[in-house]
């Protein structure tokens, strides 16, 4: 089984999606023997955007394919996604690969793999908050996973920089989760 971990913030070791994504492969892997590790960091090695001959290049979208889980970290950059992410998106959402169009509309292929995304932002923008809508990465991921037959799994730490309780807080609810989504 081999997991594909990527992180994706700027922040370095005082990234939150970064902390998450860690405890998610330490738990996944000391759940399952003989887990195989892939590393991707796509903020010290970013991926060069989109360009027409770079749909040649297949070496991201193998190394997606060639994953069970994917663990994703994904911290909130003006609402979105960070580009960095956007742009690995952009190599794995290939027709005829992960997806393809038919009479009855689109259809996922990449199904039968677990992507878990760590999602940090720092004000709120949980259902019912009144900057809901304005969250566009956890509806964007959910969104594309979904196009190529994947159900993304979140782990939310929100509110970080409202004050340090908060952001104590709300990590450590977090890493919580991790546990739980890694068992
Ligand atoms: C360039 C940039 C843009 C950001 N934009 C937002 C934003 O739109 N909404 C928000 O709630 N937080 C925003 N933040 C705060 C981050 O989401 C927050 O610091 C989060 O913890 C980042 O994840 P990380 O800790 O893994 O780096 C932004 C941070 C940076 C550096």
């Amino acid at each position: 089984m081999t997991i594909l971990h990527i992180d994706t913030s700027i922040n370095g070791d005082n990234s939150a999606s970064r902390q998450l994504t860690h405890s998610l492969v330490d738990q996944l892997k000391s759940s399952q023997w003989g887990e195989q590790i892939v590393y991707r960091d796509l903020a010290a090695n970013p991926i060069p955007h989109l360009t027409l001959d770079q749909f040649a290049d297949t070496s991201v979208l193998d190394e997606f394919l060639a994953a069970d889980t994917i663990v994703i970290g994904a911290p909130m950059y003006n609402f979105g996604i960070p580009s960095q992410l956007k742009a690995w998106f952009d190599r794995i959402a290939i027709a005829g690969k992960t997806f393809q169009y038919t009479e009855n509309g689109p259809q996922g292929l990449a199904g039968g793999r677990r992507v878990i995304v760590a999602l940090a932002r720092g004000g709120i923008y949980s259902d019912g908050s009144p900057a809901a809508s304005y969250e566009f990465v956890e509806r964007y991921l959910r969104a594309a996973f979904n196009f190529i037959g994947i159900e993304p799994e979140f782990v939310l730490a929100e509110g970080l920089a409202i004050s340090p309780e908060q952001r104590e807080q709300s990590i450590g609810h977090a890493l919580g989760e991790t546990l739980r989504l890694a068992a």
